[in-house]
């Protein structure tokens, strides 16, 4: 039950029906009995800019941003977060009391809470960590991997062009080295690792499996996904079943959602098992 004097966010995204986003924080909010509500908003791509605009004016506390706006709300907002500035990109948007729009970037934080929480051993100085894709969200993972404290990045894209791209925008921003490596180079990658991750949409329903050979790969590496449709995809599956620890990719989703739901609502929320069976329990 919500009252004239709720707070109110949402999510932006074009389209927006797939979003699990409302799902989650309508969990936290009932869990916490918080007077608020988080709305799925479909805004088209020529209207971003105005529907982010207009978020003080409706008296919003903010917003998510989600594909494809996630780089024009980083150009709208007033100002970003070092986070932020790094990546190019905007996924959660605060309205400050004057009216500004403060830009952050979560992705990454919740790509290493989810890895945290699945694989508490995992020490990012073990070893060298190989992102497989160089889209957006392998953005914030080399980021994040990055300020974790990895020793260096293998970037492996099936576009060379593109990996390369991603190491000349970030590689200057980052501690640790990073190389873009080609596609035919995948599986050597893998040597010495002490983490792989798929950052690509290869393995996600209705598309191939990553087409990726894991023998050189250590068994004491660790195997993440952060496509979670399905929760358990070939590539999870084939690297458990060689002895592997794997952690898929909904917590990423969850995780990236925590800094958001307590700026706009006060209250840090907590990922638990209720959470995953709320959001993902279809
Ligand atoms: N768990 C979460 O919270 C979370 C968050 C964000 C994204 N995701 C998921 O992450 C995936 C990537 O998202 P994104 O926004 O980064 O997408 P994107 O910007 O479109 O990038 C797609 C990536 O997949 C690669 N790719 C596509 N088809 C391929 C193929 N046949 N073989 C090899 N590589 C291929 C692309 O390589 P090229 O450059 O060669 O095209 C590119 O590196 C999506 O499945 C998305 O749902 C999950």
């Amino acid at each position: 039950m919500i009252s004239g004097k709720a707070r109110v966010a949402g999510v932006m995204g074009w389209p927006v029906g797939h979003s699990r986003s409302p799902r989650l924080h309508g969990h936290w909010l009932a869990e916490y009995g918080i007077d608020g509500a988080y709305v799925p908003l479909a805004v088209p791509p020529d209207r971003i800019e105005q529907a982010l605009r207009a978020l003080p004016a409706l008296g919003f506390v903010g917003c998510n941003v989600t594909v494809p706006h996630k780089e024009a709300a980083f150009r709208t907002v007033d100002w970003v977060d070092e986070t932020a500035r790094r990546m190019g990109a905007v996924n959660t948007v605060i309205v400050h009391a004057d009216g500004t729009l403060e830009g952050r970037n979560t992705d990454g934080f919740g790509f290493i809470g989810n890895l945290k929480a699945g694989a508490p051993d995992w020490a990012a100085t073990a070893g060298p960590a190989v992102i497989i894709g160089a889209g957006g969200a392998a953005r914030s993972l080399v980021v994040a991997l990055a300020d974790a404290g990895v020793p260096e990045i293998r970037l492996v894209n099936r576009t060379l062009a593109r990996a390369r791209e991603l190491v000349a925008d970030l590689g200057g921003g980052i501690q640790c080295p990073i190389t873009a490596m080609a596609w035919e180079e995948r599986r050597d990658a893998l040597s010495g690792a002490g983490l792989v991750a798929n950052a690509t949409t290869q393995g996600m329903a209705g598309q191939s499996p990553l087409d990726l050979d894991l023998e050189a790969l250590p068994l004491d590496a660790v195997v993440t996904d952060i496509v979670y449709t399905p929760v358990d995809t070939p590539l999870l599956v084939a690297a458990r079943a060689r002895g592997n620890v794997t952690v898929d990719g909904r917590g990423m989703l969850l995780h990236q959602g925590r800094p958001g739901f307590e700026a706009w609502f006060g209250r840090a929320p907590v990922v638990t098992d209720a959470l995953y069976r709320a959001v993902f329990g279809d």
